[in-house]
């Protein structure tokens, strides 16, 4: 449905009850290097213009850890002024009367002329604006180490059948073929783009229609098998790791590759590695031309003396220049269809032509491992079952069951 949408294109806590009215308290979960670097980039920009940051990292990848703690803040009647979020959880909170109304920003600033349809979905409830999108990531990349695909005599995977030639390869060259993290929510970015390989209508039915027959269905039962194949290249060490630390694997040069969000490509470049020399970014070998997106975007509490720093902060982040600035370092992409692509990199700049191209042939999809498919209640039965699978407690047949039965369950 939201492809249809789409047209054209740590711890300050206890500072923040004292934050001044020209302060703003931002509740994230970019604690990596590559994501502290972009954060630095809007702080600069805030501060430059006078807007106080009171910080409130929540770290854990993918955002679980930051929801939790903003629930444990918001039932203490503690918001804090902005809040990192993504897709369907704006759409939760939106349903619980909680936040501020950003429609004076957005009308004087033209936001409905350039922010995407597919994004305005969640940054709007009932027609007005209650979030400010700051980006456009997208799931199904594969991110890989140049010297150990040179290493393998092959060429970057265009099929299944091929990377799982180049991962074999890589086994055999005596490096780890596949950099992963053992977290629900990193086995989940995976499916993503294994479920998304076996077709768009079967993504579509799966992932945003739920479909029992799909979920439950001989494609999905190949979908585990896949995730299960892929699990053989995961080294033994991989429980618990954060995705960073997947990502210094192929960095290093003890992992071949990583399949993971664009945000990986942060980490790279902090490392001081070049797209194209040191690492080569490719989409999941089967899902060229589509692309499954999550987009970060700033919800605004409605707390008591916040409304003029909200606003302000609102429209720094949907500033141009900034979406532009912010993106480079993030390894997303700019959230407006306006933002010239000069100042990107080659992964940068095919994420544009990939986010635009699969826009306007109705091939653009909401990531379900990061909130853009289903809501929160149904993407963690998935995740359950997928994780489970992955960790060898079912086999495919049983996983494709047990994700009809979740699913069914959570609905
Ligand atoms: C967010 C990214 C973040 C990643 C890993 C995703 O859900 O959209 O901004 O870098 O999680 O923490």
């Amino acid at each position: 449905m939201l492809k249809n949408l789409y047209s054209g294109v740590a711890g300050l806590a206890l500072v923040a009850s004292v934050a001044a009215a020209e302060d703003v308290e931002v509740l994230h979960w970019w604690t990596a290097g590559g994501e502290a670097a972009a954060l630095n980039v809007l702080k600069d920009d805030l501060q430059g213009q006078g807007i106080g940051w009171v910080d409130m990292p929540v770290a854990g990848g993918g955002g679980e850890a930051a929801m939790t703690t903003l629930r444990a803040r918001v039932t203490a009647g503690d918001a804090p002024t902005a809040v990192q979020m993504l897709g369907f959880d704006i759409k939760d909170w939106a349903a619980e009367d909680v936040l501020g109304n950003l429609n004076e920003v957005a009308e004087a600033e033209g936001w409905d002329k350039v922010v995407p349809e597919a994004l305005q979905y969640f940054s709007k409830d009932d027609g007005n604006w209650i979030a400010a999108p700051v980006n456009v990531h997208s799931t199904n990349w594969v991110w890989i180490s140049k010297s150990a695909l040179d290493a393998t005599g092959l060429d970057a995977p265009q099929s299944w059948e091929e990377l799982i030639a180049v991962l074999d390869a890589m086994k055999a060259n005596g490096i780890t073929p596949l950099a992963h993290g053992g977290q629900a929510w990193q086995d989940a970015t995976i499916f993503d783009a294994v479920v998304l390989s076996l077709g768009d209508d079967f993504y579509t039915a799966s992932m945003i229609d739920l479909d029992p027959d799909a979920l439950g269905g001989d494609t999905m039962v190949e979908a585990f098998e896949r995730m299960a194949k892929l699990r053989s290249y995961v080294d033994d060490n991989f429980s618990g790791r954060d995705w960073n630390l997947a990502s210094s694997m192929v960095i290093n040069g003890e992992a071949g590759m990583q399949m993971m969000g664009d945000w990986a490509k942060g980490e790279f470049l902090r490392a001081d590695m070049t797209p194209g020399e040191d690492f080569v970014c490719i989409r999941f070998p089967g899902t060229q031309g589509a692309v499954t997106f999550n987009s970060d975007q700033f919800v605004m509490f409605d707390v008591a003396d916040g409304d003029a720093a909200q606003l302000a902060m609102a429209k720094a982040v949907m500033d141009p220049a900034f979406q532009s600035a912010f993106n480079v370092v993030k390894g997303s992409v700019p959230a407006r269809t306006d933002v010239p692509n000069d100042a990107f990199d080659g992964c940068g700049k095919k994420g544009m032509a990939d986010l635009a191209e699969a826009g306007s042939n109705g091939r653009l999809f909401g990531s379900m491992a990061h909130g853009h498919s289903v809501p929160a209640s149904v993407k963690n039965a998935i995740y359950d079952v997928v994780t489970a699978h992955f960790n060898g407690e079912y086999d495919a047949a049983t996983a494709a069951e047990e994700l009809v039965n979740a699913v069914e369950f959570a609905q």
